[in-house]
């Protein structure tokens, strides 16, 4: 299966947002991927549905938007407005997480279920079926340029494991956080087919030699 590579807009330029988007499509990315934090669920604020919105018009790549907000179900519908093609929310955010990710998928979007490093695979047991994607975080989420996690490969592979024994279909699983060369070698191994990376693809010297040691 082809890698899908979603660099991620939290190491970007936020004063040429719009260009840096641009250069990635450029340069080869599949999905654009905005990393929305509240400064609660994570300890970092970025931006939210405005920013978004002013930069849905610079490229047609999907935006896949990744929510680190305490009760996503208050604002799923600003982010669909805003021009989110597919929305990812934390297992450890949503109380009622059955509730939300049909509320996303009732809008016609693909949704996905993050865990953080210390939540065990198997609280996806009883949603996963529901799931278009998985993400399984390779960093405590919160800041770019942190370093690999390495038992999210054994996650990985226990994902894998679960997916075949319950005869799931097509569903991403994806990885962010210290996704460089190296360990897109390694997460792909595991079972990872779509792959966030932000300094990695923005702090190299040429995003396309980037996107393309990633893939
Ligand atoms: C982390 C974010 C990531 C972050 C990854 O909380 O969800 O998407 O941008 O950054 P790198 O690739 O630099 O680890
Ligand atoms: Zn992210």
């Amino acid at each position: 299966m082809a890698s899908i590579i979603a660099p991620s807009i939290l190491s970007a330029n936020f004063a040429q947002l719009g260009d840096d988007i641009k250069a990635v499509e450029k340069a080869g990315a599949d999905w654009i991927h905005i990393d929305v934090m509240d400064g609660h669920f994570v300890p970092n604020l970025t931006f939210g549905a405005a920013v978004i919105a002013a930069v849905r018009a610079v490229t047609k790549l999907p935006f896949d938007v990744h929510l680190m907000i305490e009760k996503p179900e208050l604002s799923i519908d600003q982010y669909i407005a805003a021009g989110a093609d597919r929305i990812t929310i934390h297992a450890e955010a949503c109380v009622h997480l059955h509730r939300t990710v049909q509320y996303i998928k009732s809008k016609g979007l693909p949704v996905g279920v993050a865990i953080n490093p210390a939540t065990p695979v198997s609280a996806l047991e009883s949603i996963i079926h529901d799931l278009d994607l998985v993400l399984i975080m390779t960093v405590n989420p919160g800041f770019g340029g942190q370093s690999f996690i390495m038992h999210a490969l054994d996650k990985l592979r226990q994902l894998t494991k679960m997916i075949n024994e319950k005869g799931i279909g097509h569903i991403d699983v994806q990885v962010d956080g210290g996704i460089n060369a190296e360990t897109a070698a390694l997460v792909r191994e595991a079972g990872a087919n779509v792959l966030v990376a932000g300094s990695a693809v923005f702090g190299a010297p040429s995003l396309e030699q980037a996107i393309s040691s990633l893939r």
